[in-house]
C-alpha cells in the first residue's frame, strides 16, 4: 500500500490523541499538515509532533499533496465543513457525528460519489482490538445465541476537564450524538442493523456548571437532554436496553453485556479500542448441579477474562479508521466505517434524539451489512 497523505482540520483535544497515534502505529499514514481557525492550536500541534506544514482551513482543502482530511472541528461545523472537504475532491475522514440527520448524511455521501471520494466517520473503536475479539467470540458461538443487550453510558458530562464543553450541549451533541455513536456503532457492528428505537429524555439539572477552561466559573443551559433512555429492537428481533447520560458521577451498570442461551459476553466499554472482554458460560452455572466441589462453586461465581486476539495499540486510542479508509481506496471497496453503515448509525442517532423528544418510537429507514470482521493477528490493508 502506498503512503497516504493526511491533513488535520481541527487542532484541539482529540487531535492530539489522533496525530500521536497515527504516527505511532499506522506507517502507510504520513500527516502532512494541520490547520485551525485558532492559528496558535494548529502552530501548537506542528510543534509538539514535528508535523511539516501549518496552514489556514482554506489551504488545507486546496493542498493538492493532501490525499485524506480528517475533520476533528466541533460537531455543528462538521456538516458545512466536510460538504467543502469533499467538494475540494479530498477523501474525508470526519470524526462523530458525520451529520445530525440521514438526509444531510445522504447529501454529502452524494456529493463524495459525485467528486469520486470516499468518506468515513468515526467512530472507529468497533474495528480495535476489544471489540473485534468480541464479534469474534460472538460468531463462534461462545454464548449461544444471543437474546437481549444491556447498553449503559453512564457518565458525568465534559465540563469537569474538557476547556470548551459548551459545544456538547448544544443541538447536534448532547450525550446521544456525543456518546451515542460509540454504542449504535458497536451494536450495529456486532449485531446487525436496528429495527426501531423508542425513548425517554430528561435532564437531572437545568444547568451545568462549567469547573475548568477559560469559562470556569459560568453555566451552561444545555439545549438537549442530558439523560436518554432508549429500548431498541434490532432487526435480528434482539431488544436492547440503551441508557446514555451526561447526568450520571458512577453507577454499577455494566457499560456493554451480550447475553445468550449459552452464557453472557461483556465488553468494558465500547468509546474504548482496547477493553479485556468477559465471558460467563452456561456450564459455569449448571456444573453445581452435578458437581459439589469447592472448584466448581468457585467456577460458579465470575465471569473469566478471554484473551484480545488482534493487536491492542492503545486502551483509548483513535485512527485505525483513517487507515481503514486509505486500505479502501487503495483497493477500491467500501469503508468499513462509511457507507450504508454510517448511514444506517446516523439514522439511529437522529432516531434516538426524535424518539427522546416526541417520546414516539421510531421505526428505521435504512439498514446495512455489518462491516467485514479483521483477521486475527492481521493488519487492516492486509485483509
Ligand atoms: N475531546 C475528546 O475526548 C473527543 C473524543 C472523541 C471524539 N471527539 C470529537 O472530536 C471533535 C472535536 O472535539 P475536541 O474535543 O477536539 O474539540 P475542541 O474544541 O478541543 O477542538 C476543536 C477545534 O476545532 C477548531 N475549529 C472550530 N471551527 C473550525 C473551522 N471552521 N475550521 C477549522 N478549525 C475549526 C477549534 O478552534 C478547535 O481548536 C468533536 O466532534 C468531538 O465529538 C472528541
Amino acid at each position: 500500500m502506498r503512503k497516504y497523505h493526511v491533513g488535520i482540520l481541527g487542532c484541539g483535544v482529540i487531535s492530539r490523541t489522533y496525530v500521536s497515534d497515527i504516527q505511532t502505529f499506522y506507517p502507510a499514514l504520513h500527516i502532512v499538515s494541520c490547520a485551525d481557525t485558532r492559528a496558535e492550536a494548529a502552530a501548537n500541534l506542528a510543534e509538539a509532533f514535528h508535523i511539516p506544514r501549518v496552514c489556514t482551513p482554506e489551504e488545507l482543502l486546496e493542498d493538492e499533496d493532501v490525499d485524506i482530511v480528517v475533520n476533528l472541528t466541533p460537531p455543528q461545523m462538521h456538516v458545512p465543513l466536510n460538504r467543502k472537504i469533499l467538494q475540494a475532491g479530498r477523501h474525508l475522514f470526519c470524526e462523530k457525528p458525520f451529520a445530525p440527520t440521514l438526509q444531510e448524511a445522504e447529501e454529502l455521501l452524494k456529493l463524495a460519489e459525485e467528486k469520486g471520494v470516499m468518506a468515513a466517520c468515526a467512530p472507529d473503536t468497533f474495528l480495535a482490538s476489544g471489540l473485534q475479539s468480541v464479534r469474534y467470540y460472538l460468531d463462534t458461538g461462545l454464548i449461544g445465541k444471543p437474546f437481549f443487550v444491556t447498553a449503559n453510558m453512564t457518565s458525568f458530562g465534559p465540563e469537569t476537564w474538557h476547556p470548551a464543553p459548551e459545544a456538547f450541549y448544544r443541538r447536534g451533541a448532547g450525550p446521544v450524538f456525543d456518546m451515542g455513536p460509540y454504542y449504535l456503532s458497536a451494536l450495529t457492528a456486532l449485531l446487525g442493523p436496528i429495527e426501531s428505537i423508542s425513548a425517554i429524555g430528561t435532564s437531572a439539572s437545568p444547568s451545568r456548571h462549567i469547573y475548568v477552561g477559560p469559562e470556569a466559573g459560568g453555566e451552561i443551559v444545555p439545549e438537549v437532554n442530558t439523560h436518554v433512555s432508549a429500548l431498541l429492537k434490532m432487526q435480528s428481533g434482539i431488544p436492547v436496553s440503551l441508557n446514555i447520560s451526561f447526568d450520571i458521577y458512577r453507577s454499577h451498570l455494566p457499560m456493554f453485556e451480550i447475553y445468550g442461551d449459552g452464557g453472557t459476553l461483556a465488553y468494558p466499554d465500547p468509546n474504548f479500542g482496547g477493553g479485556t472482554p468477559q465471558v460467563y458460560r452456561k456450564e459455569q452455572y449448571t456444573d453445581t448441579v452435578y458437581q459439589h466441589t469447592p472448584e466448581a462453586e468457585e467456577r460458579r461465581r465470575a465471569f473469566r477474562d478471554l484473551p484480545e486476539l488482534f493487536t491492542r495499540h492503545r486502551d483509548y486510542s483513535r485512527g485505525i479508521g483513517v487507515l481503514d479508509l486509505a486500505s479502501a481506496i487503495e483497493n477500491k471497496r467500501q469503508p468499513r466505517c462509511g457507507g450504508d453503515f454510517l448511514l444506517h448509525v446516523t439514522e439511529a442517532l437522529e432516531g434516538l434524539m426524535t424518539a427522546s423528544e416526541n417520546g414516539k418510537a421510531v421505526t428505521m429507514r435504512t439498514s446495512c451489512a455489518r462491516p467485514l470482521p479483521l483477521t486475527p493477528g492481521s493488519a487492516i490493508d492486509q485483509v
